[in-house]
């Protein structure tokens, strides 16, 4: 039935069993798999429930439409998928109060006077396929469309062949049809993505919503060493091309680095080949993820990890190479937009180091967002969380925003007039 109101903490209960994972801990979503389809599903349902019309783009993103689709639209959602054994809130929380605020609207009786759509954008965290934000990479054109489908998993599946083998409805449009989807992006006015914050900003301030500034440039790169596998027991020390020393070598250049420049480097993923205790691996790949202030410190910090992995390579016998698989330049959100929100709520600007759609597509569209306090500070790890009080807040905040940009055809609101294109 249209106009029923739940919210988003009700909402984010309906779905806080899909993907847990025992092993881990914490909740484990990829695109694709079992979680994310059921997240998928529960999306749609929820959507149709408010009334709202659910289509899938040509890249596999979500849509829930209140009115005709575009042009000028108000857009806001986030993403349904995880970091493995991450928290339940970073990408949920988003599309949970994007909900509850469409349903507060409609049965308040609001008649907007542009459409309205939530957004569940595919792949944000690239937990499976490597490249972050790729459903909004793929809808902007910020990725080519022939690499994203040679992308693999580590069981050396291509997105390609999980697209095909995926079986998302979509009538009338090839999967191999990806890529920049310019007619959807023109039915955007603006898009504000609300998320949990992921860092300590709100704590401090001792406020429960911020409007964002800026998104720290950051990128991702694969360092692969190859070496010599061999016997951990009769293998003379001298005789050894160990990958993992030039792999551990990378670990604390990488700290070095980040050190030197004040930006932040993490290996949070590192695969040995074969992966026995008692195995010489044979290769090691790590993975690097630098962030800084502009794009000379981030790859001055990068090529600190270079020079150190080549120098360790070559006194072990190994070889190496370093590949980047993903760059963001940095994200300045819309000025106009942000003071806007800003205004309207009452709330603090603040920062982020995390990556989000939103700064995908601020680089197409007026694109703004709301953070959502943390108390735990934590983020991609199941103590990343917001209270009650804090997700009802941030629901509220986005009720308002919505109404304030989408105006009403009563003349109520402007109708987007500031900050976002008609
Ligand atoms: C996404 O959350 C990122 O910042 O990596
Ligand atoms: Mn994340
Ligand atoms: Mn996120």
């Amino acid at each position: 039935m249209a106009g029923v109101t739940t919210p988003a903490t009700a909402l984010l209960a309906e779905i806080s069993d899909v993907g847990v994972d025992p092993r881990r801990g914490g909740w484990s979503r990829h695109v694709f798999d079992d979680a994310e389809r059921t997240l998928r599903e529960w999306f749609t349902e929820r959507a149709l429930r408010l009334g709202l019309r659910v289509e899938t783009d040509r890249n596999t993103n979500l849509w829930a439409w209140w009115g005709e689709p575009g042009p000028g639209a108000i857009v806001t959602g986030s993403h349904l998928d995880s970091v493995p054994g991450g928290g339940a809130y970073d990408g949920p929380l988003g599309v949970a109060t994007a909900l509850e605020a469409v349903g507060r609207m409609r049965a308040a009786g609001v008649v907007p006077s542009r459409p309205i759509a939530v957004v569940v954008f595919a792949e944000e965290e690239g937990s499976r396929f490597g490249v972050a934000c790729l459903g909004s990479r793929l809808l902007t054109g910020t990725i080519d469309p022939a690499r994203a489908l040679a992308l693999t998993d580590t069981d050396g599946t291509t997105f390609g062949d999980a697209l095909r083998g995926a079986g998302i409805e979509r009538t009338g449009v090839e999967y191999e049809g990806i890529g920049r989807d310019d007619a959807a992006l023109e039915r955007i006015g603006c898009f504000v993505e609300l998320h949990v914050e992921q860092g300590r900003g709100l704590i401090d301030l001792d406020q429960p919503v911020a409007v964002a500034s800026s998104i720290l440039e950051h990128g991702r790169w694969r360092i692969d060493v190859r070496g010599r596998g061999d016997h951990a027991g009769t293998t003379a020390i001298a005789d050894r091309h160990d990958p993992m020393l030039p792999a551990a070598t990378a670990v604390l250049a990488a700290r070095g680095g980040a050190l030197r420049l004040g930006g932040r480097a993490t290996i949070g993923r590192l695969h040995a080949i074969p992966g026995g205790t008692n195995v010489i691996p044979s290769r090691v790949s790590a993975w690097l993820d630098v962030r800084a202030n502009s794009e000379a410190d981030t790859r001055a910090i990068v090529e600190d990890v270079r020079a150190d992995v080549a120098a360790a390579a070559a006194a072990e016998g190994c070889e190496a190479s370093v590949i980047e698989e993903s760059y963001s330049a940095e994200v300045r959100f819309d000025p106009q937009l942000r003071e806007r929100l800003a205004d309207l709520l009452d709330a603090p600007v603040l920062p982020t180091g995390a990556g989000h759609d939103a700064g995908v597509l601020a680089a197409r569209v007026p694109t703004a967002m709301l953070f959502v306090r943390n108390p735990s500070g934590v983020s991609h790890a199941p103590e990343e969380g917001a209270t009650d009080a804090d997700v009802a807040a941030g629901a509220d905040a986005l009720t308002r925003v919505l109404t304030e940009l989408a105006g009403t055809r009563d003349g109520t609101g402007d109708g987007a007039q500031e900050g976002a294109r008609a």
